[in-house]
């Protein structure tokens, strides 16, 4: 599904109403919705309009985790989870217990299997499926942490790993596609007239060279602004 409108506003006001239905699904199906954030900027205008509606869900039954993360402190500028604290999680009555926030420490790769294992804790070992991942794309294509020319991309037996970003210098922590694809919904957040490019790419070339074409779950939906789906239509 690929929904166009003329601004982030508006296109953030859709996304809620489809967070909204996809969490009360989940509850009335499975007592529970388990939810993976994403990091960046686009996602800023929804969380707080969730925060604004939150009297229409019952926070009390999500599991609230994160698809990627920088390896930088929960107060520096660039942590992923801050902000979502900021623009949602201090805003609604989630249980403290059930937000499952990455971290840096000891080591990338230590955090990866210590998050891992609240990941299956969560959702189980054998086939731990989301019951909703919102996910960013980068200029370059990169999805979550799953940048080009990174090793995370052909990890297939880990459901969270370290990930070295050369071209950021930097570790992340990342799902892995083997995680992103089992969930029920994907919503891809995409705004701003930088993404058009690839994202027409994206959009209309059956060569996947773009980390973002390897995301395939059971219901993908792209939310953009006018700006970044471009010549799209
Ligand atoms: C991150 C994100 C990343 C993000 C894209 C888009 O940690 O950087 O998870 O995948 O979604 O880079 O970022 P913007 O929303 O800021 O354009």
């Amino acid at each position: 599904m690929l929904k166009i409108f003329p601004e982030k506003l508006e296109a953030s006001y859709y996304a809620v109403s489809l967070f909204l239905d996809t969490c009360r699904k989940a509850i009335e199906e499975r007592g529970k919705c388990t939810i993976a954030l994403t990091g960046g900027s686009s996602p800023d205008k929804l969380y707080s309009l969730l925060a604004e509606d939150k009297d229409k869900l019952d926070w009390s039954k999500l599991y609230i985790f994160w698809g990627d993360e920088r390896m930088v402190p929960f107060n520096h500028p660039d942590n992923n989870a801050a902000m979502a604290y900021e623009k949602l999680l201090n805003h609604v009555p989630v249980n403290p217990e059930q937000v499952f926030r990455m971290h840096h420490e000891p080591d990338p790769e230590t955090a990866a299997v210590a998050y891992q294992k609240q990941v299956t804790d969560v959702l189980g070992e054998e086939n731990p499926r989301f019951d909703l991942i919102l996910l960013g794309m980068g200029d370059d294509g990169h999805t979550a942490s799953l940048f080009p020319g990174t090793r995370a991309l052909a990890v297939n037996h880990r459901w969270v790993v370290a990930n070295y970003v050369e071209a950021k210098d930097a570790w992340r922590i990342t799902f892995t596609y083997p995680l992103i694809n089992r969930a029920r919904q994907v919503v891809f957040l995409v705004f701003g007239e930088k993404k058009a490019p690839v994202l027409h790419e994206v959009l209309n070339s059956e060569e996947k060279k773009y980390p973002v074409q390897h995301v395939e779950a059971e219901q993908v939906a792209w939310i953009l602004d006018k700006a970044a789906a471009g010549k799209q239509h």
